[in-house]
């Protein structure tokens, strides 16, 4: 590899070079502020091999005509890579990447990533900007939707997932496309949870929080990063040495290349770190920024800084050869239509295991977050009506991110229950709060009030058995761009919800939603309450399937629900602080107006059926084979079958550095039959056992440890070990 790729740099022309390193935006979507066309420039710098990839170019129409340019027209023909934002889904789409990781199903996360691939590979692309796998702790930020949740352990391991389904075991194969780990770095700790804020992140908080899920992408042979629009401690991402040269490269050995986010290398002029765009562009190469996304900068620019001697050319030839590795190992040397085959196109796109696999992940996805008794739903006898706008949309429940999704293409939550109750199923809107068909780059606009809509829900709702409602979020109502100060149910449907319960309360509230709500009111009045995300394709499918007790709920939260917003940020695992618990007087750390808790802890979830721990075993062979081996057994004492996430917690008591009470160090996701006991086994070594510290080296220091296990990060039992 190194050999074909250093021959053919050996040709290249400087101006050749920097093409490499260039990628423009196509004809259609527009995922950042530049409204932008293919221009004449554009297809001009194609035909010169001045552009190295392109995004938002889709279908094998499209990608064959510029691909058909830059291999064809241009002196050296260098293949185009080619990216999209393929995030949760291409035609076919999956739950938004947050409800995926409320599954805890390592396997099906990967299937759900190749099953994505393949149908976008399908479709000519053959890299996606994903997965994302920023840690974040503050649900007012919109880009919650995208990830794996507050924690790194969580994260590292559906971080891997993502990588080895997207790109497969074999590269080169046509289904298999190369991944993305973003947004490095630190982009969920903007302040207050403000788009693009911001931020301010402690060194133990990036080693020990940040750091791992974008390692453990590395470990897993992700093929490029991307790095991220804000600023850290005052030196943004895409002008830091520290992030791309010094840790990613040089520490993690990193032989990938880094694409910057969009125009990420032009915003360093407004950032105010860079006077011109010749700054930006010496900025961002000196600090291992390889591919600049869309602002121009390095294409107008780096020639000129080389020829002047400001730039050594050693710089742009290391960007150069990383890219064409990348596109060697894709095979797009060896055949650089490979993507582009229209009849796999119209055979492939929405095929029956997709839609298999995104109605399994969708199920696997839903936490059922209270049950008084009144889930899993009769499947006959019942007076059920069905409220609510989202309950009859077919295009929210896609989320965010939907790459090339067909509008209205969601099976809703209506579609799916007449599965069920056939024609006995009567539906009421109630209250109209989306008026408007929304977009992905326009804000959704929200129906403040509507009395009569709340009249007609309360007239319907009288005479029936059980209601269920739909409420919450609107699909573009999370994602890039979407920050909120308030995680209420926007328009009326708080009120709605509250007037129906006054003359009906058999209510099943399902929430639809890219985030953490505040369901304070709901958990403390509703015999049930459903947490369903946006779920893809197979949407209404899947609750259906839920509330009918077809499929018994397993999700677990992959982040903490608050009970009010003025918790954020808000996390499982947390530090003890100086004040953690004092019993009388008011100086311990706390609220004065509300609890400290969560509404509902990171891990929980419930099931129609329960599940009890008992058996609790340490052996610890940590001094003879440096392993603590932690069993524990689990009993489903109910009368269905249900899957359990056992959850094992860590308490490193005492440490040079300060400590979260809690850190997930292991789960397995267990199939049991009613009245099934099943042993688990957990192997903690000193990559559990360690932590970094402020200078970023790896620690395993001797102490007590307490270990937790149980179904969530709360309920568990517990022992001590010595190292
Ligand atoms: C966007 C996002 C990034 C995405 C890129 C290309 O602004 O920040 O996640 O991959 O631009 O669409």
């Amino acid at each position: 590899m190194d050999c074909k790729v250093d021959s053919l740099i050996s040709l290249m022309t400087l101006d050749e070079k920097i093409g490499q390193m260039n990628q423009y935006n196509g004809f259609w979507d527009i995922t950042g502020p530049k409204q932008d066309k293919l221009s004449q420039e554009k297809i001009t710098h194609l035909r010169q091999g001045l552009v190295g990839s392109m995004l938002n170019v889709t279908g094998v129409d499209e990608v064959t005509y510029v691909q058909k340019i830059a291999v064809e027209e241009s002196r050296l023909g260098i293949p185009l890579i080619i990216g999209f934002d393929v995030i949760h889904g291409f035609k076919t789409i999956s739950p938004i990447p947050l409800a995926e990781s409320a599954s805890w199903d390592l396997k099906a996360i990967k299937q759900s990533a190749a099953m994505t691939a393949e149908e976008a590979a399908a479709h000519g692309i053959n890299w996606t900007f994903a997965p994302m796998v920023d840690i974040y702790r503050d649900a007012r930020w919109g880009r919650v939707m995208e990830g794996a949740g507050e924690d790194p352990y969580l994260g590292s391991k559906i971080a891997t997932a993502r990588v080895k389904g997207f790109q497969g075991e074999d590269l080169s194969n046509h289904r298999t496309i190369a991944a993305c780990a973003k947004h490095f770095a630190a982009y969920g700790f903007a302040e207050a949870g403000k788009e693009y804020n911001t931020v301010d992140i402690g060194t133990s908080t990036l080693h020990n929080i940040v750091f791992p899920p974008f390692k453990a992408a590395k470990d897993a042979g992700v093929k490029t990063f991307m790095n991220s629009f804000n600023e850290i401690n005052g030196i943004p991402a895409t002008a830091s040495r520290f992030l791309q040269r010094d840790v990613l490269k040089s520490e993690w050995g990193f032989d990938g290349f880094i694409v910057s986010d969009w125009d990420s290398i032009g915003e360093l002029h407004e950032h105010g770190v860079a006077e011109t765009d010749a700054d930006a562009a010496s900025l961002a190469i000196n600090a291992g920024s390889d591919m600049d996304m869309e602002s121009g900068c390095y294409v107008n620019e780096l020639k000129t800084l080389v020829e002047s001697g400001a730039i050594n050319e050693a710089l742009i030839d290391d960007a150069v050869k990383r890219i064409l590795k990348v596109k060697f190992e894709l095979g797009l040397f060896e055949d650089p239509y490979k993507y582009c085959n229209i009849e796999r196109q119209h055979i492939v796109t929405g095929q029956p295991k997709f839609h298999d696999a995104a109605l399994g992940m969708a199920k696997k996805s839903i936490v059922l977050l209270k049950n008084e008794g009144i889930l899993p739903l009769k499947k006959s006898g019942l007076r059920v009506g069905l409220i609510g706008q989202l309950a009859a949309d077919k295009d929210s429940p896609l989320g965010g991110w939907r790459g090339k999704a067909d509008y209205n293409s969601a099976v809703s939550v209506y579609e799916g229950l007449k599965k069920y109750t056939g024609n006995s199923l009567s539906y009421e809107k109630g209250v109209d709060v989306f008026p408007e068909v929304a977009s992905f780059v326009k804000e959704v606009k929200v129906n403040p009030k509507d009395p009569s809509g709340i009249k007609k829900a309360v007239d319907f709702a009288k005479n029936k058995d059980v209601v269920i409602m739909v409420l919450g979020e609107h699909g573009f109502q999370s994602g890039e761009g979407r920050s909120r100060t308030k995680l209420d149910f926007p328009g009326d449907q708080q009120a709605m919800l509250e007037a129906v319960y006054k003359v009906n309360k058999n209510i099943v509230l399902v929430v639809n939603s890219g985030r953490p709500l505040v369901l304070t009111w709901a958990d403390q009045n509703l015999p049930a309450v459903v947490q369903a995300w946006q779920l893809g394709t197979q949407s209404g499918n899947a609750i259906a399937s839920v509330l009918y007790g077809d499929y018994n709920p397993s999700g677990k939260l992959p982040m903490s629900f608050p009970r009010a917003v003025g918790q954020l940020p808000l996390y499982y695992n947390y530090k003890p602080t100086g004040r953690g618990v004092m019993e009388e007087a008011v100086f311990w750390s706390h609220y004065i107006d509300e609890d400290n808790t969560p509404l509902y802890p990171f891990g929980y979830g419930l099931s129609y059926t329960n599940f009890n721990y008992q058996d609790l075993d340490i052996v610890n062979n940590y001094e003879e084979d440096g392993e603590i081996i932690i069993k524990i057994s689990v009993t489903n004492s109910g009368k269905l079958e249900g899957k359990e996430v056992v959850q094992l917690y860590l308490h490193d008591k005492y440490a040079s550095i300060t400590q979260p009470l809690r850190k997930l160090k292991g789960f397995e996701l267990v199939q049991l039959s009613p009245g099934e006991t099943k042993q688990i086994e957990f192997v903690l070594t000193d990559h559990e056992l360690g932590f970094y510290d402020n200078s970023g080296a790896f620690l395993v220091e001797d102490g007590e440890f307490d270990v937790h296990l149980g179904g969530d990060s709360k309920q568990t039992i517990k022992k001590a070990f010595r190292i």
